[in-house]
């Protein structure tokens, strides 16, 4: 399974960028048909405006992919300790590149595996995961290792495809997508998704937007 998913994105990434930020007539014509025009560009928008500019805690940014919604943010986040964190190394290389060309000198890029991470319990104040949890093969333990990771308080900002909304879009991701290794079943309805998320967190944000959802929450046990 994960080597399905490293060929994939491997065999993807001269496309990638191009299909989420809409960046040709047909990637604008794909979003259209199938993902009800739901727009990527602004829900990373949404997504990072969860994270203050002048943040300057440690930030673990999981998946990272090529970078190409977080770079711009992470060259104005100048104070954070950053490590970002991807399992294909193609797109990790992709990011490494636009990181070094930005000039930015507070971003690890780690290669890796969520669902098995190299960090002590409580080691990030922030977890940012954008469109990763319909990729990722084992959702239980990714849940598990960002929850592990993260401080008691910390918070989880996240977004990514949920199921049920849109018979188009899922029709497209069971026999399109997953065939191919951009995204691995099995996934949560936005139910799901909130009874799984409460058990550990407190979401103070929720939105759905097409079959996107979108949230930040906060770990519970912070005490008062
Ligand atoms: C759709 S991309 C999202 C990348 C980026 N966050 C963005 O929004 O453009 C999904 C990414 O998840 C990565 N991925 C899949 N399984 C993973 C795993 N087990 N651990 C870490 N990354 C994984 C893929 O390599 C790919 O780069």
């Amino acid at each position: 399974m994960s080597d399905k998913i490293k060929e994939s994105y491997k065999a993807s990434k001269n496309i990638y960028d191009d299909v989420l930020t809409q960046g040709s007539f047909r990637s604008r014509m794909y979003i259209k048909c199938f993902w009800g025009g739901v727009d990527d560009n602004e829900i990373a928008r949404e997504v990072l405006k969860y994270i203050p500019d002048r943040f300057s805690g440690k930030l673990l940014d999981v998946p990272v992919g090529t970078g190409v919604f977080t770079h711009e943010k992470y060259r104005r986040m100048t104070k954070a300790d950053i490590t970002s964190l991807d399992y294909s190394e193609d797109m990790l290389e992709q990011a490494k590149t636009r990181f070094e060309n930005d000039g930015t000198t507070n971003i690890h890029t780690v290669r890796g595996d969520v669902g098995d991470l190299r960090f002590d319990d409580g080691t990030f104040d922030i977890v940012l995961s954008m469109n990763g949890f319909h990729a990722f093969p084992d959702k239980d333990r990714a849940f598990a290792e960002i929850t592990r990771v993260l401080k008691p308080g910390g918070k989880l900002a996240a977004c990514f495809y949920i199921k049920g909304r849109s018979l188009i879009t899922d029709a497209l991701v069971n026999n399109v997508l997953a065939r191919k290794g951009w995204f691995t079943p099995p996934f949560d309805t936005s139910a799901q998704l909130m009874r799984r998320l409460e058990r550990s967190y407190e979401v103070t944000n929720w939105h759905i937007r097409g079959s996107m959802v979108y949230f930040r929450a906060v770990k519970k046990g912070a005490g008062k």
